[in-house]
């Protein structure tokens, strides 16, 4: 009982957490409806057995699948509000969000109409509770017949033109797995050259070259999941010397099948190994998960303290691109 005040009392940010796969079941099944939209499951009971996930590329499949609710300007307003909403009423204050421009603009739908609709969705829930976003444009990995270098190319012009405004950084996301980092070093390299930050993901699906590939190839600002860094002293060493931060999904990595349960999390260990992470919720509806939920989580299943878990939402603050005088209003 006591642990739920004391999550709902932490001033949080959220590192890691994709709009698209921000969707409440609710949202889903209506934008489902309204587009009439096939392959889309009509309860929120076959919802929920739908977001069972085999593995990580299942759970891939089915995201490509139901971004297809999301049709025009209005539904991405909606989604984001919705998003950013729900995020203030745990107590966040700030999100750094991916989106990934691609998956809506190969189903025909104008970028600036997509990105229009997000920023009216944030801009509303900030005048509304003060919650802020801030967006990461993200590189689609192992979309089927994609020519991924132009995707890049696509993702970072949009990142840098829009770069200062509302976006901060660049990613890559999706399959790691035959997605090797270094094709994406000019588009990292352009992206910082323009300001913005590198926030690759790297070793969630596979092992510690993509994180070495993500640090030494694409300059990588923080690492999305990370976690089989551990695989690696070596790495393990140069994330701490270089203080890179991993960004951490613990209930994401059970869902997808990367992690077999919650006690065999690495998330202890990482902390024991005095590496820089925070705690995030990736796809939240997806996974059955909130940001709140994985605090909730790192204090009853993966056998945190309170002060360890305090230093995770302290460490998020610390982590995140806010300018520091933000940030000690948080700390
Ligand atoms: N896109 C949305 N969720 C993701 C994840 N967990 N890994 C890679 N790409 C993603
Ligand atoms: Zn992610």
């Amino acid at each position: 009982a006591g642990d739920e005040a004391f999550v709902d009392a932490l001033p949080k940010v959220e590192l890691h957490v994709h709009l698209e796969g921000s969707m409440l079941p609710g949202t889903v099944l209506a934008l489902a409806r309204r587009h009439q939209v096939e392959d889309i499951p009509t309860t929120e009971t076959a919802l929920a057995d739908w977001y069972a996930f085999k593995d990580f590329d299942h759970f891939l499949r089915v995201y490509r699948t139901a971004v297809q609710v999301l049709r025009d300007e209005d539904d991405f307003a909606l989604l984001a509000r919705e998003t950013a909403l729900g995020l203030a009423a745990q107590n966040v204050r700030y999100a750094e969000m991916y989106f990934t421009p691609f998956i809506h603009t190969r189903r025909g739908i104008p970028i600036d109409e997509v990105f229009a609709g997000i920023n009216r969705g944030r801009l509303e829930a900030q005048e509304a509770t003060g919650v802020e976003i801030r967006w990461i444009t993200d590189i689609p990995g192992g979309l089927p017949g994609v020519d991924i270098l132009a995707v890049a190319d696509l993702t970072v012009q949009f990142a840098v033109e829009h770069g200062g405004d509302s976006v901060i950084g660049l990613g890559v996301g999706g399959a790691e797995v035959g997605v090797p980092r270094p094709q994406f070093a000019r588009a990292f390299g352009a992206a910082r050259e323009a300001g913005l930050r590198s926030l690759p993901h790297a070793g969630e699906t596979t092992g510690p070259r993509t994180i070495w590939d993500s640090i030494d190839e694409l300059g990588a600002d923080r690492i999305g999941h990370g976690i089989r860094c551990l695989d690696d002293p070596a790495l393990v060493a140069r994330l701490r010397a270089d203080r890179i931060p991993l960004d951490v999904s613990p209930t994401s990595n059970l869902r997808t099948g990367v992690v077999a349960d919650y006690p065999s999390h690495p998330l202890p260990t990482l902390i024991a190994e005095g590496l820089a992470v925070s705690i995030n919720s990736d796809d939240p509806p997806m996974f059955g998960t909130t940001l709140r939920d994985e605090y909730l989580h790192a204090l009853r299943d993966l056998g945190l303290s309170r002060a360890a878990v305090a230093e995770l939402a302290a460490a998020a603050v610390r982590h995140s691109f806010l300018p520091e005088y933000r940030k000690n209003v948080l700390l």
